[in-house]
């Protein structure tokens, strides 16, 4: 079968409520964080994506068993570091850098050697950013050039550490909060701002962690060795695959979607701050809190009178996996849009920087950039009537759905490879788009 698609048309107008992929940082740590509990977790809405499956995986491969019944997940934990292997094993987290980063603060105790590998683009990847903070807890690791594959030996002589998290990851983040749950002490971590789900889930367990806010940085203190017993956790939706949604309902004429019950920690509402000032019409209705998560619906309208932004910096972190769908938006504005410091998409699944500057050319729109600072012209009449291959993008599943809209909205004769990258998050993004209208072969 082959694994490309294409698109031939514009998407004509619709007027539709839809609910999105659940969201993966938040199902990948539930599942983490049930293997770790006392008893049987129950989870629900779990996204089943490649990467969350590849978890699931995981922790079966540790010696943890989880059923499914009736769509919902029950995982059997024994507490905190009680994997049960009586052998080394190997690890694949597939394309995902949140299991293979999360999970390394898990295995600190291990009593054999675990190996962890990834896919092509996974191994690419920059992993010294978790080696460092685990080495100071006394953890060995080995790995040649800080990238996959690496080989973590636990030990039963951790200690507590303080650390500067300068990056503002919450791979980064968790990874480090995850060894500490296994370490004597108190281990503190001065975080620039990132997604905290991590801190919220271990919270709603009433887990001893606190979170002060010193000058723009959060300054998380960590009990290690609390017992947490299990939990029920109904998954909400992902904020990062409505994007596509959102932005594909702004650019498309008399249009409207309302998105049921996403995700809308304010970690992770970069993208709506950004569209709003850019002239979108986005409303978030219904409102509710669940387990510390802010939650609502969101409602989105074609919009006519798009404008370009001067993006503050201090936006990104919490629209780091948008920007590619945000660049869209910008292509087709009044006016030219500035985005600063955009260095950490290159270290994603793809050089994302790389590619969708790549992309934004070949469909004729001006970019400049300046080391990670850019510049994109905008033009509000924006037309592709060319034939566009996209192809060669490490499959990333963000660039393909990128793509994908950017067909949709501006026209033209679109190829786009490897429509299998989207079972990374997303894998009924094609079904969603098809039910709204769009033509796609
Ligand atoms: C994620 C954190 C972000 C994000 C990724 C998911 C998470 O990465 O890009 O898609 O679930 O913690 P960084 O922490 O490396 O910024």
């Amino acid at each position: 079968m082959s694994n490309h698609i294409f698109i031939n048309e514009k998407i004509n107008n619709f007027k539709k409520k839809i609910n999105i992929a659940s969201d993966k940082s938040i199902s990948i740590r539930s599942i983490l964080l049930a293997s770790q509990a006392v008893g049987i977790s129950k989870i629900s809405n779990l996204l089943e994506s490649e990467d969350v499956l590849n978890t699931l995986k995981a922790i079966k491969k540790l010696g943890i068993n989880y059923k499914k019944k009736s769509g919902d997940y029950f995982i059997e934990g024994f507490g905190l570091n009680n994997f049960n292997i009586n052998k080394r094993i190997t690890i694949n987290a597939g394309n995902s850098g949140t299991l293979a980063r999360l999970i390394l603060g898990l295995l600190v105790k291990s009593k054999f050697k675990i190996r962890l590998i990834g896919d092509k683009s996974l191994s690419k990847r920059d992993f010294s950013r978790v080696i460092k903070p685990l080495r100071l807890f006394g953890v060995n690791i080995l790995s040649k050039n800080n990238s996959l594959p690496i080989e973590i030996l636990g030990t039963d002589y951790l200690r507590p550490i303080s650390y500067n998290e300068k990056i503002g990851s919450a791979q980064v983040k968790s990874c480090i909060i995850f060894c500490a749950l296994n370490t004597p002490g108190t281990t503190i971590i001065n975080a620039q701002k990132s997604r905290n789900h991590t801190e919220l889930l271990l919270r709603s367990l009433n887990y001893p962690i606190k979170v002060n806010r010193i000058n723009n940085i959060d300054r998380i203190s960590i009990s290690g060795l609390s017992q947490f017993k299990s939990f029920k956790y109904v998954i909400p939706g992902d904020i990062s695959s409505a994007a596509f949604f959102i932005v594909l309902t702004i650019l498309s004429n008399k249009s409207e979607m309302i998105i049921k019950n996403v995700n809308i920690n304010e970690s992770r509402l970069g993208i709506i701050k950004i569209l709003k000032r850019m002239g979108a019409i986005i409303r978030l209705k219904k409102k509710k809190i669940y387990k510390g998560e802010n939650t609502s619906n969101i409602l989105i309208k074609s919009s006519k009178k798009l404008k370009g932004i001067n993006c503050p910096a201090y936006l990104n972190s919490s629209a780091i996996d948008e920007f590619l769908i945000i660049f869209l938006v910008a292509a087709k504005a009044k006016g030219i849009s500035t985005f600063k410091n955009l260095g950490e998409l290159n270290k994603k699944e793809s050089p994302r920087l790389d590619i969708a500057l790549k992309l934004l050319k070949i469909m004729g729109i001006k970019v400049e950039r300046k080391n990670n600072n850019i510049k994109i012209f905008g033009n509000p009449k924006l037309e592709i009537t060319k034939n566009i291959y996209i192809e060669k993008y490490s499959k990333d599943h963000r660039v393909f759905m990128m793509a994908c809209v950017a067909a949709l909205s501006f026209g033209g004769n679109w190829k786009i490879a490897d429509k299998d990258s989207i079972n990374t998050s997303f894998p009924f993004f094609l079904d969603i788009l098809k039910s709204l209208g769009a033509k796609i072969n």
